[in-house]
Formats: C-alpha cells, sequence, structure tokens
C-alpha cells in the first residue's frame, strides 16, 4: 500500500489528515523534524506531507533529505509567500499548499505524487530491463592479453560485426557485450539477452521470434518476439552453445538477414539488430559433435574476443577489489588483499564480487580484513558441520544457501546445477529465509 508521512506540529490539524488520509493509504504523523527522519527511516515513505515551520527545525532543510532517498515532498505551510514556494521547489519540493486549505485540494495532490512516483519507478525498471545499470563495471586492465581484447573490442563497437565473445564462467562476457553495445552508436536503443540456458526449448522460437494470435493453444493474443524488441539496438544470445538445434537452421537465417516470421505468422519482418553471442563452452567440440551448426558458428563467430580468467591476470585483482570496495566506502588492508590475489578464484570476477560484497555487509570496521577471513574459515566449517554428522535434510539446506553464494543468487544456474526447476529453487530459498531451519549458523547462510 502507498505511504505516506505527515510532519505537522498542529496536532489537531495532524489528527484529521491522519484520519481522512489513513482511509486509503497508510499513514504516519509526526510533530517535529527529529520523530519525522526516524519514523522516515523506517519506512521511507512514498510522499511526505512536510510543514516548514517546525519546533526543532525548518522543514524545508529536511526537503533535500526525503527527495533524494526518492520520496515525493508536499510542503504545508501558513506562512505561503512566493519566494519561499520557489525556494521549496527548487529543493525539489513536488507541490506547495498554503494554509488554510482544504482536504480535497490535498488529496489531490497526493495522489498525484503518488501516480508520479509510480511512473517514475516503473520507468526506471525498465530501463534497467532495457539498457541495464550504467557503469556498474570496470573495464580498466593491467594485463596484456585483456588489454589487447579490449582494443579490438573498441574497433568493432563502430560496426554491426557480430561479436563471440568466450571465457569461463563468472569471467564478465555480458559485462564486455554491454560495453560494446554502450560504446556503440546503438547505445540509446535497447539491449536485449536472450539467455539461450533459461529458456524451453518448445518455447524458444516465440520467445526469439514472437507469435501471432491463435498460433498454438494459449496464444490468446500477439506477442513480440525478443528479436523485435531489439529493433534497432543489440540483441545478446547468453551460452550460444545450448542453443536448441532445431533452432539454429532460423537463427542462421535470422543473421543471414535479419528477418524472420512470427510463430504462425505469414510476413517475414526485418529489423536491424547487432548480433553479440556469449559462451563458455568448447563450441568446435559441439560442431565435431554435430550439436551446433557449422555454418551458424562461421557466422557467429566473425569477431572473437576471450577474456582471460581471473587467475591469468592476476595483476586486475586490486583495481578490481577498489571499484567493488568503493561503493560501500570499505578499506582493506595489504595482507588482506595479497591474500586475494594469490587465490585461484574459479568463480573469477563474480566470487571476487561476491567475496567482497559480503565483507563489505559483514565487517563493522572501516576494514573488510576479518570478514574476508571468515569466508576461508567457512571452508573448514563444512569439516565441522560433517563431524556434527548432519542430517539429509540439514545438509541439503547448507547445499541450497552455498550454491546461492557462490553462483550471486543466480536462481536459473542453481536450477541447472541442483537438476530441478526454478520453481523449486524459489520455494527452498524461501524456506531457509523464513527460518524453517536451524542453520542459521551455517557459514554459508546470509
Ligand atoms: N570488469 C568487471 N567489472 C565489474 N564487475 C564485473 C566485471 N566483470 C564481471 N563482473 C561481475 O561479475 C559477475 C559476472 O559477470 P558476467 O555475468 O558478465 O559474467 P559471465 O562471463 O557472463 O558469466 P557466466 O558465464 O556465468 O554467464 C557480474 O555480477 C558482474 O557484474
Ligand atoms: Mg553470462
Amino acid at each position: 500500500m502507498a505511504s505516506v508521512l505527515i510532519v505537522e506540529d498542529d496536532e489537531n490539524l495532524r489528527k484529521i489528515l491522519l484520519r481522512k488520509l489513513g482511509e486509503r493509504l497508510s499513514v504516519k504523523g509526526a510533530k517535529d523534524a527529529n520523530e519525522a527522519l526516524e519514523l522516515f527511516e523506517k519506512e521511507q515513505q512514498d510522499v511526505v506531507l512536510l510543514d516548514i515551520k517546525l519546533p526543532d527545525a525548518d522543514g524545508s532543510s529536511l526537503i533535500e533529505h526525503f527527495v533524494r532517498r526518492g520520496a515525493k515532498v508536499i510542503v504545508i505551510t501558513g506562512y505561503g509567500d512566493i519566494r519561499t514556494a520557489v525556494e521549496c521547489v527548487k529543493k525539489g519540493a513536488f507541490d506547495f499548499i498554503q494554509k488554510p486549505f482544504t482536504f480535497d485540494l490535498l488529496e489531490m495532490s497526493v495522489k498525484k505524487a503518488l501516480k508520479e512516483k509510480e511512473l517514475e519507478e516503473e520507468n526506471k525498471a525498465l530501463k534497467d530491463y532495457l539498457f541495464g545499470k550504467e557503469n556498474d563495471y570496470l573495464l580498466k586492465t593491467n594485463n596484456e592479453k585483456f588489454k589487447k581484447v579490449l582494443k579490438t573490442a573498441d574497433a568493432v563497437a563502430n560496426t554491426d560485426l557480430p561479436v563471440l565473445i568466450r571465457g569461463e564462467t563468472g569471467v564478465g562476457k555480458e559485462v564486455l557485450a554491454r560495453y560494446i553495445h554502450a560504446s556503440s552508436p546503438r547505445k540509446d536503443k535497447p539491449f536485449i539477452v536472450v539467455d539461450c540456458t533459461a529458456i524451453p526449448e518448445n518455447l524458444f522460437e516465440s520467445e526469439l521470434f514472437g507469435h501471432e494470435k491463435g498460433a498454438f493453444t494459449g496464444a490468446t493474443g500477439r506477442k513480440l518476439g525478443l528479436a523485435e524488441i531489439a529493433n534497432r539496438g543489440t540483441l545478446f544470445f547468453d551460452e550460444i552453445g545450448d542453443m536448441p538445434l532445431s533452432l539454429q537452421a532460423k537463427l542462421l537465417r535470422f543473421v543471414e538477414t535479419k528477418s524472420f516470421r512470427r510463430v504462425g505468422g505469414l510476413k517475414d519482418i526485418t529489423v536491424d539488430v547487432r548480433i553479440i553471442t556469449a559462451t563458455n563452452k568448447d563450441l568446435e567440440k559441439l560442431v565435431r559433435e554435430g550439436k551446433f551448426r557449422e555454418d551458424l558458428y562461421w557466422r557467429l563467430n566473425v569477431v572473437e574476443l576471450e577474456i582471460p580468467p581471473l587467475r591469468e591476470r592476476r595483476e586486475d585483482i586490486p583495481l578490481l577489489v577498489d571499484f567493488f570496495l568503493k561503493k560501500y566506502r570499505k578499506k582493506i588492508k595489504p595482507e588482506t588483499m595479497k591474500e586475494l590475489i594469490s587465490y585461484d578464484w574459479e568463480g573469477n570476477v563474480r566470487e571476487l564480487k561476491n567475496v567482497i560484497e559480503r565483507a563489505c555487509l559483514l565487517s563493522k570496521t572501516p576494514y573488510v580484513d576479518e570478514a574476508i577471513c571468515l569466508k576461508k574459515k567457512s571452508v573448514s566449517c563444512i569439516e565441522k558441520m560433517m563431524e556434527r554428522l548432519p542430517t539429509l535434510s540439514e545438509l541439503e539446506k547448507m547445499y541450497i544457501a552455498f550454491l546461492y553464494e557462490k553462483l550471486g543468487g543466480d536462481v536459473n544456474k542453481m536450477a541447472q546445477v541442483l537438476g530441478c526447476s526454478r520453481r523449486t529453487v524459489f520455494r527452498k530459498l524461501k524456506e531457509l529465509r523464513e527460518g524453517k531451519t536451524d542453520l542459521k549458523d551455517a557459514p554459508f547462510t546470509r
């Protein structure tokens, strides 16, 4: 339910507003700035009704604080002059209401504020989905091999050549694909990921190319496919080695002509997309085994970029560690950094990122040292757990928690490793979270 914080020192007015707005919204009242900040800290309400003449502070000095945290602020004042109003709006206030006011006027303003907030959130979610989060990566390197890769990536960003990105899991293949998109003239258009491991074979064609109404049972309306949504942008096929053989011929035609038909459709649709693919599989072997079409392989593998595993570019570990630490404003001691540099990072950048972020969240001092060491200790904790001779169900929970950590919370991958459905993974994670487990102190549970 949408929530409103009413900051008003006049007790009568506060009570009336609480009662009236409380009929449809979740409302809290604060009599002064102090109380307002406390309540806001707890709930981060969507809208703040703010009287600017407060007993303990000038309410207008709070506007920026609330706005920065995403709230819409409606200023209420009995001393309404144009200058104050302009100042409040400059600080980011959404509206300015002068006392005395009718309740209808106030209610209308609250409704408008809520609507605007909802739209902003929707926009942000869509933007994150389409374009990915901006600048959430660091592509600086001290490694000669990776430098060459980045140089080639820069050079091909301006072209529409298909790129095949290779490398172990977690090295940053998707990151590099996003970088190429962001450095290309298509940067303001969608970047769409087709996760070839996550789409069931029988739905693949309609996911990719869309379908017409009535194309199959359950196709109740026309649906656009990812290829069409990506028009004028970039289409990124993640783990292309898992693309079902049955679809590879259609993909080949699409790569060659940029045209396709929706499932159940009669006319060809042509789009303008740049294609990037990634894999950590041995595609040549798949070709030899007849699991991947050779002609498609050559079409996709025009520019090949191979990202070296982290253990082969240890000189980049300090750069990445500093980058991940910065967000949490934490520091690291040289001896801890040394340990991190010498570690083998089988899960590559993903594993490093998880370790650092976990350490930041867990450490209470400005340094992450102790918390990181916890991770090393946790391995021997498993041995300790085994000494206790855990039950099968205990073991299961421990493994789920471990995988969650190891795979960075990627439910698709967890389902793949565990050999069960995503729904089962969700259920098991939910059980863990709800504490239907006596494993709260287990080494890997967060
Ligand atoms: N250069 C980098 N800077 C910052 N974060 C990075 C970098 N490279 C990878 N990461 C982080 O590591 C994680 C894995 O990256 P990404 O998904 O690109 O790897 P991948 O090679 O596609 O892995 P997979 O093979 O498992 O799909 C992500 O959380 C990503 O943000
Ligand atoms: Mg990936």
